[in-house]
């Protein structure tokens, strides 16, 4: 379980909060903690790539994959995004070894969390395409997308309360309003997981899909996203959300 040794990808020293920081020239392939891949058809394929922490969600990969989604976002052969991790975890949520640290004071004074939810300012769709553990922030990343499908595999949760926090990247409130305030508070409360057929049948995500056959279902819906009007999709994005 969780040993004290910081995963490298994330050892380079950086601000504790980065909302202001400049964008990096954007070439795909090029970032430390995640995997851009622009696809034929008019999607692009972005994928948590920190594996040894189960993508846990430290402020260099957040940092990458708020540079990379900016970036998409602005590209014109890019019409859907994919959010994929691997297929133990999409995220296991915020780095816990970086938060341990730190005081509430500190996290509010120096709004730590305020560039996580970046990703609500896209106006090109997020398909999020989630197999095996989403849990605290990568549950909330995950519900930040704007389709969600599951691998057979997925495990959503809200695991904060058994380290003596809260959700703190809207957990509380989106998981009401996707699946209802009971069983969103019993997630909450108790930290339990939810798996992929329950989080079907409770309208968290569209459909549960074979592990082998996500990423690829996901580029599909993207694909088929990609063929209509932009201005009207980013409209209806918009009006949804
Ligand atoms: N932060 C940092 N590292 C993490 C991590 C996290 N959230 N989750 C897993 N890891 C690391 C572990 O430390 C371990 O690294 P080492 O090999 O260096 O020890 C590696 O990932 C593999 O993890 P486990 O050995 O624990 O794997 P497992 O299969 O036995 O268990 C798990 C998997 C059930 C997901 C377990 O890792 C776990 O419970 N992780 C923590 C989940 C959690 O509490 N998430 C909420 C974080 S708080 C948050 O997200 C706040 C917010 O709302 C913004």
């Amino acid at each position: 379980m969780l040993s004290n040794t910081l995963a490298k990808s994330c050892m380079r020293s950086r601000p504790l909060f980065m909302a202001s920081r400049p964008m990096a020239a954007f070439s795909t392939g090029t970032y430390d903690n995640i995997l851009v891949d622009k696809k034929e058809g008019g999607v692009a394929l972005v994928t948590l790539n920190r594996p040894k922490a189960l993508n846990a969600l430290c402020y260099a990969l957040f940092e990458d994959l708020n540079d990379a989604m900016m970036q998409l976002d602005k590209d014109p052969e890019v019409r859907a995004i994919v959010l994929t991790g691997s297929e133990k975890a999409f995220a296991a949520g915020a780095d816990i070894k970086e938060m341990e640290p730190r005081m509430y004071p500190d996290t509010y004074m120096t709004d730590m969390l305020t560039w996580w939810d970046q990703l609500n300012t896209l106006k090109t769709p997020v398909i999020g395409a989630v197999n095996g553990y989403a849990l605290g922030g990568g549950s909330e990343l995950a519900m930040m997308c704007d389709i969600l499908l599951a691998g057979e595999d997925a495990k959503f949760g809200q695991p904060e309360v058994n380290l003596g926090v809260i959700p703190g990247m809207g957990g509380t409130q989106r998981m009401v309003r996707a699946i209802g305030k009971s069983r969103a508070m019993e997630l909450c409360l108790t930290g339990d997981m939810m798996g992929a057929e329950e989080a079907a049948s409770r309208g968290l995500v569209s459909r549960v899909v074979p592990v082998d056959q996500l990423v690829d279902e996901a580029i599909k819906v993207g694909a088929k996203i990609a063929k209509k009007s932009a201005p009207s999709i980013a409209m209806a994005k918009e009006c949804c959300n």
